[in-house]
């Protein structure tokens, strides 16, 4: 086991709740402390309530555990945005901003940020997106994404904070549930496919996203953090890619399951904000520099959602 101690923030969102245990089983379940806004019923360990906009609170808990760590997941993302522009500028700025003084004033060992596929817009290439494409986001989670890596990296540069990042696709996981994401219906259609219920899908049917398996998003994100400073040449942020598909291939997957699987298409304003993304991403920056690999293709994550998600229905139909 190791010292650091870490403090993972928006530790009930999707990608935190399964983050918080992958780094528990890594680091120990005594180093590693649980935050966010909601309190929590999910996290049997260590947890604290924050709110990112309290800069202080952040600050007392870092004291209390002598947190060396943080991983700040805490934001509004895509479609839930554009519902309240300026809230969202000011809760994903002022959010980062007050961790990236804290872990600045309390000389910590590292900081994670997740930026995201948003941070691209319409004027890239749409398949094979490169790292160094010209980021013109159309959401406010997105240009919040574009400025949260430019400062991720000016505290790097300015003042030596080890702070590293990646671009999440679409994040798919039987885990945990996503809230107010554009890639929301990849682990939506998995719940109605599993519960043999038709699915209405929010998205066109040939809408191609680029989309990554849990497992392979948080062994990335622990592969990243583990990287020797030296091998991190990124510091604004890695594209990370898994796979890419669209609602109709996602579809055709789950059929070789549930052959009678029924999708309706009923596409709404979150149309616009995929047709604004790339359809795939090419990360040969990551895999040089860090060795990054994907494990899972479209296929095995069907497999493996289709499993999991069996059992926990049939879990929950017990009790
Ligand atoms: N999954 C996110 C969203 O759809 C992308 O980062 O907003």
């Amino acid at each position: 086991m190791r010292k650091d101690k870490i403090l993972v923030i928006g530790a009930n969102g999707q990608i935190g709740s399964v983050l918080t245990q992958a780094l528990r089983r890594s680091f120990g379940e005594d180093n590693v402390v649980a935050s966010d806004i909601r309190d929590s019923e999910n996290h049997p360990g260590l947890f604290e309530t924050i709110n990112v906009l309290d800069a202080q609170r952040i600050a007392e808990v870092v004291d209390r555990y002598h947190i060396t760590q943080v991983y700040h997941l805490a934001a509004i993302l895509s479609a839930k945005g554009e519902a309240n522009p300026l809230k969202t500028w000011d809760i994903n700025m002022s959010g980062l901003f007050n961790v990236l003084e804290v872990a600045r004033e309390k000389r910590m060992a590292k900081v994670f940020f997740p930026s995201s596929i948003a941070v691209f817009g319409n004027d890239v290439p749409r398949y094979g997106t490169p790292q160094n494409a010209h980021l013109s986001p159309s959401t406010v989670y997105g240009m919040s994404k574009v400025a949260g890596e430019l400062w991720s990296q000016y505290y790097f540069q300015r003042y030596g904070l080890d702070v590293r990042s990646v671009r999440y696709p679409g994040v798919v996981g039987y885990q945990s549930d996503p809230g107010g994401g554009t890639t929301d219906y990849a682990v939506e259609i998995y719940h109605y496919a599993v519960q043999e219920k038709p699915y209405q899908c929010f998205l066109k049917n040939n809408t191609p996203l680029p989309m990554i398996y849990m497992d392979d998003a948080i062994r990335g994100t622990l592969e990243l953090m583990d990287a020797s400073s030296d091998k991190v040449s990124v510091r604004t942020s890695y594209n990370l890619a898994g796979m890419s598909f669209t609602p109709e291939e996602i579809t055709n997957s789950i059929r070789s399951f549930y052959p009678d699987f029924k999708v309706l298409y009923q596409p709404d304003f979150r149309q616009q904000i995929a047709d604004s993304w790339p359809a795939s991403i090419e990360d040969s920056q990551a895999r040089q520099d860090w060795n990054w690999q994907p494990k899972y293709d479209l296929d095995a994550m069907t497999a493996d959602m289709i499993l999991h998600l069996k059992e926990k229905y049939a879990v929950s139909s017990l009790t």
